[in-house]
């Protein structure tokens, strides 16, 4: 990391052509917003301290957005124009002697390694800055790059005030630079906004450092698609799509397999360990830390959940916040949400559901149940059908079961309830008090046998009406 470079980020635009009442940089690709991916890549050239986001519109919102300690904030309250933004920085941006990389805030595909060859190439000349271009079939909005006959950077000239000749140049600013800090200030200030537009224009320094005799050079990246600004909804989605395909192929080449790829939706903060195997159509989201040798069964949706090795994940499970022990077995079918924490070795199977709720060593709830609010003990079996009734129409209660605890099937926990270890609730259960070790608690009525009743009431119903007939 090249401890003199600044990073400058624009992001106080608006963004007219998302049609949005939210900042365009709060938009999401990946998992996580335009801004925060583009800080993704500056935090491999420079320490949070040193990248510095200019924001304007929804100040208060994007400042908030971002959850990365020392990232600065500068504030642009009117839009001018690039240059403009860039000045708004100055302050907060403390770069010495060093180098300014200035980055859109809409452009979340940027890959670090760019960025470090574009400091690499302004460090090494006699160059006052290099910029990153590239060629486009279709250049049109963009600025386009004008030469020199050493082939070094002269000007970029914007759309609008372009000559025929000048819009044919199908050689681009993407809007990434890097500068030396020194000679770029003092040439940002002499920009003015004498354009059709009356802003401010950040390209304007570029011919401005020529005249004062520097040289620009420029680095062009081949591949287009790293340099894709987002401004509409459409764009949005393509840079989401590549952003989630690059996951997924960096997944794989360290080390986890991966079922059709293409189905597969992955957030880029999601963390696989080897060998661990994803279905097709598995969606991890948020911040999920899966181990080694875990298998996620197809149509799982994980968000923000922990699970540890070897654990087997199901189809069709949906799991919020949670976190699954080691060698553990969810699904199919299941749901943890708020806090659950299945412990290791545990079964959870078909639609059981676990809120607030800690699921002890080696238990077992292998089918329809709602466990909320409970502490569970290890060796703990839950009968099918079974209920935690943990909410009384005002408040919500604790259910607490001990170690070695069988609980019967379509049983009915009251809470606040506790089971003491060892105890054995029958099948069928309402229990209201507290259960103690070693007990059998039956909490339901007695079944009582009519020997013959049913027959003879087949026989009175043939006998009193022809028309009624005997019923089953
Ligand atoms: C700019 C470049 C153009 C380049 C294109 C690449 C200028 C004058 N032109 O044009 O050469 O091809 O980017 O995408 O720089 N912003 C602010 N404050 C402002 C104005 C803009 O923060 O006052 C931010 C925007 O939010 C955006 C970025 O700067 O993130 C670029 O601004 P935008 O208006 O999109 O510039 P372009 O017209 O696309
Ligand atoms: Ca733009």
């Amino acid at each position: 990391m090249n401890e003199n470079v600044t990073v400058v980020i624009l992001a106080a635009g608006l963004g007219t052509r998302m049609k949005s009442n939210r900042a365009k940089v709060l938009h999401e690709a990946g998992g996580d917003t335009l801004l925060n991916q583009i800080i993704r890549a500056a935090e491999h050239v420079a320490p949070h301290e040193r990248i510095v986001a200019v924001i304007g519109h929804q100040a208060d919102q994007v400042r908030q957005s971002v959850p990365f300690a020392g990232v600065q904030f500068a504030e642009q309250r009117e839009q001018k124009g690039t240059a403009h933004a860039v000045l708004c920085a100055r302050d907060t941006a403390s770069t010495g002697n060093g180098l300014v990389l200035i980055l859109n805030g809409d452009g979340p595909l940027l890959r670090h390694e760019t960025l470090s060859r574009l400091i690499a190439l302004t460090d090494s000349d006699s160059l006052a800055g290099a910029l990153l271009t590239t060629e486009l079939a279709d250049p049109a909005g963009y600025g386009r790059i004008l030469r020199d006959e050493q082939g070094l950077v002269a000007a970029i000239i914007e759309q609008r005030a372009a000559s025929p000749q000048q819009l044919a140049i199908n050689e681009v600013n993407p809007g990434v630079y890097c500068f030396r800090a020194a000679p770029f200030w003092s040439a940002l200030e002499a920009v003015q906004p004498n354009n059709p537009a009356g802003e401010y224009y950040l390209t304007d320094v570029v011919e401005i450092l020529r005249r004062k005799g520097h040289k620009i050079a420029s680095l062009p990246v081949p591949d287009a698609t790293e340099l894709l600004g987002i401004n509409t909804r459409v764009e949005l989605a393509t840079a989401d799509t590549i952003l989630r395909a690059r996951k997924a192929r960096d997944l794989m080449l360290s080390g986890i397999t991966i079922q059709n790829p293409d189905t597969v939706s992955i957030d880029v903060m999601v963390e696989v360990g080897q060998d661990s195997l994803i279905e097709a159509n598995v969606h991890l989201r948020g911040k999920t830390r899966i181990g080694a040798g875990c298998r996620i069964g197809t149509g799982s949706v994980l968000r923000d959940c922990e699970i540890a090795d070897n654990v087997t994940v199901l189809p069709y499970v949906v799991a919020e916040a949670s976190r699954i022990g080691a060698h553990a077995s969810i699904g199919p079918f299941s749901r943890l949400r708020l806090h659950a924490e299945a412990e290791e070795a545990t079964h959870i199977g078909n639609f059981v559901e676990l809120k607030k709720t800690r699921f002890g060593r080696g238990s077992k709830a292998q089918h329809l149940a709602y466990l909320g609010d409970a502490t569970i003990g290890a060796g703990v079996n839950i009968g099918a059908g079974t209920i935690t009734c943990n909410y009384d129409g005002m408040k919500k209660h604790a259910t607490c079961i001990g170690d070695g605890v069988f609980v019967g099937s379509n049983s009915t926990l009251v809470a606040p309830l506790e089971i003491a270890e060892g105890a054995y609730v029958a099948a069928g259960s309402v229990i209201t008090k507290p259960v103690p070790a070693d007990a059998l608690s039956i909490g339901r009525a007695y079944q009582v046998d009519k020997p013959g009743w049913a027959k003879r009431r087949r026989e009175s119903a043939t006998t009193a009406s022809d028309k009624t007939g005997p019923r089953p």
